[in-house]
């Protein structure tokens, strides 16, 4: 079988062939160069640019596949199309559900909307086989969830974020260091020369599976305008200036480590809740650092029936359609039905379930 995947729920536009679970091929187009010189992501524009680049993108996916017939998309040789719907930002959504909704109109195709935080979970079995029972740890830009999963189409959320992500604490607290947008990776690279003990940062107090982050972007805000000798009432976009580049790397450490202790402490407290668990899978964008790959493996090596970790090779860690098309062919392999392309809703928020 195989499936066209797309993706389009907030700043790439991605299209990828999947033959079963086997990688034909995977385009991406981000839009960070775009939005580096705002700080973030504006919605509206990234609509437009989805627009621009939706129907390049596919038949750049058609021609790195080898599956053009006298120059054009042979659309003989797609059984099914996926596509993200939910959740995301509006704009964006739309665009990749309205063109999937059209092609598989067009081409007389199936077509499976996917929750995009099972396709991140589903990421890893792009280049592995994870058994169940299963804990994934889901860290993106807009989510921090732990999901219990004992089969492909079983899921049970048993913690996530009372307030921010883990990924948008990673970009604010960048923000407040004036490192470079997407803050994930300007931390990770400024935290390998800094000092990950040099301020401590608090660990929240919640006493379920839950996890809050607002508190420890704060606290990294306080710390910095203790430590330049500013009052609270700072504004925080000039506190970069008053900054070495040793103190940045200083603080990109130990928040980086501060944020990988609070993720690390919760998933080991839901794996001694549920000593079943034979996998852990990581998953999102964040799961692309690699300060948390090590400190995951020291955590967990030593625990009784250790399970097995995964995480997403690098290049499908952050938005791809590679990962629309495994998790669209587990869920087919699993009998899920095709969705009805004239009555397909897009839903800016909504649960895995
Ligand atoms: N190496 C890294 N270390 C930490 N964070 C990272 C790293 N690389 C990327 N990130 C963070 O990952 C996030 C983007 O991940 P992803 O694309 O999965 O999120 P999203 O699609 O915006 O949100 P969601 O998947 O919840 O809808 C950003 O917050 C980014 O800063
Ligand atoms: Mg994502």
């Amino acid at each position: 079988m195989r499936i066209l995947a797309l993706e389009s729920s907030c700043d790439e536009t991605a299209c990828a062939i999947l033959e079963n679970a086997s990688l034909l091929s995977n385009v991406v187009v981000s839009q960070i160069d775009i939005f580096k010189a705002y700080g973030g992501v504006i919605p509206e524009v990234a609509a437009r640019s989805h627009l621009e680049a939706i129907l390049p993108v596919i038949d750049q996916a058609f021609q790195d596949g080898n599956l053009l017939k006298n120059g054009q998309n042979d659309w003989s040789k797609i059984d099914a199309i996926a596509v993200t719907h939910t959740p995301g930002l509006l704009g964006s959504l739309l665009v990749g559900t309205l063109t999937a909704r059209t092609l598989a109109i067009l081409h007389k195709k199936p077509l499976y909307a996917v929750h995009h935080l099972k396709s991140h979970i589903f990421s890893n079995w792009l280049t592995a086989s994870p058994s169940y029972p299963l804990l994934a740890l889901v860290i993106s830009g807009g989510h921090t969830q732990i999901i219990r999963m004992t089969s492909d189409t079983d899921f049970e959320i048993i913690g996530t974020t009372l307030d921010d992500a883990v990924g948008e604490c990673f970009d604010k607290v960048a923000k407040i260091l004036g490192l470079p947008y997407p803050g994930g990776p300007s931390i990770a690279k400024a935290a390998k020369s800094g000092n990950p003990e040099k301020y401590p940062l608090p660990i929240p107090k919640i006493k379920d599976l839950n996890f809050s982050f607002s508190g420890l972007k704060t606290a990294v805000l306080r710390a910095v305008q203790k430590e330049v000798d500013v009052p609270i009432s700072f504004p925080s976009h000039e506190l970069k200036n008053l900054l070495t580049p040793e103190q940045i790397n200083d603080f990109a450490a130990s928040f980086q480590n501060t944020a990988c202790k609070i993720l690390l402490q919760k998933l080991k407290k839901a794996q001694k809740i549920y000593p079943d668990t034979a996998s852990i899978v990581f998953a999102g964008g964040v799961s692309a650092n690699s300060a948390l790959r090590s400190l995951a493996q020291k955590t967990f090596e030593k625990s009784p029936n250790s399970p097995k970790l995964y995480f997403p090779d690098l290049k499908f860690a952050g938005d791809n359609a590679a990962m629309v098309g495994i998790a669209a062919y587990h869920e087919i392999l699993s009998g899920r039905q095709p969705t009805d392309p004239y009555s397909l809703n897009i839903l800016p928020r909504s649960e895995i379930s």
